[in-house]
């Protein structure tokens, strides 16, 4: 089943993005403390800002969910992205707040309308999410929305270098780390795993 957009929270809604968001959304991704443990841990230029928004939009029309735009109801600011990206892993739950949004759980909030489409109306049955080991703030957002870490006790974890790129064996590194984890551009992430409702019962 398609969404219907908004998805509302209380302080905050979830939309697609539009090109037009480009120079609020460079507000963000080009802060490098925000970016610090997102992707390949660096800041966005504006060209890479405008190609994440590309990006956004035909994972929106090839899969019917995406990163959605985070909007502030009070203010109407665009304050972030949460969502759903298809990657090695399986679908992932991401999100990146604004530095001036955080502390306040919403990311939280915005991260629970995601896991309510999810199992709601996309009839997904599983959702993955990974965090940097130095990141406990994104480790506790998935700990309050029921997640739990996914361990695979003798894994040996491959430094895929991007979890949706298409990594050639021969390119990809094998790391020991500790159970439950993997590697991604280089840093140990821990994995998290959330089951939805059994079927029928939604
Ligand atoms: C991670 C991030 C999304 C959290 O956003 P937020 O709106 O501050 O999150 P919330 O307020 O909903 O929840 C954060 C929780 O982490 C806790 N927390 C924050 N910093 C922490 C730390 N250093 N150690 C342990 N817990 C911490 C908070 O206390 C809160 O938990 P609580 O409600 O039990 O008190 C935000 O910091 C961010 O956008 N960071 C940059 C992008 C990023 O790292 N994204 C995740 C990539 S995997």
């Amino acid at each position: 089943m398609s969404l219907d957009f908004p998805l509302l929270g209380e302080r905050v809604l979830l939309r697609p993005f539009a090109p037009g968001d480009a120079p609020a959304a460079h507000g963000i991704y080009g802060d490098p403390e925000v970016m610090r443990y997102v992707g390949a841990g660096e800041a966005a230029t504006p060209d890479t800002t405008e190609q994440m928004i590309a990006d956004y939009r035909r994972h929106q029309r090839e899969h019917g969910f995406a990163f959605w735009a985070v909007i502030e109801r009070s203010t109407g600011r665009l304050i972030g992205d949460a969502g759903l990206e298809v990657t090695r892993f399986g679908t992932e739950l991401g999100y990146t707040l604004a530095r001036d949004a955080w502390g306040r759980g919403l990311a939280t909030e915005a991260a629970a309308l995601c896991v309510e489409a999810a199992f709601g109306p996309l009839g997904l049955s599983r959702l993955v999410a990974l965090a940097d080991v130095e990141n406990p703030a994104s480790s506790r957002v998935l700990e309050k929305l029921g997640f739990r870490p996914d361990a695979a006790p003798d894994e040996i974890a491959t430094d895929v270098g991007s979890p949706d790129a298409d990594v050639p064996d021969a390119d990809a590194r094998s790391w020991a780390s500790p159970p439950g984890t993997v590697i991604v551009y280089g840093r140990p992430h821990r994995r998290f795993v959330r089951d939805g409702p059994a079927p029928g019962r939604r």
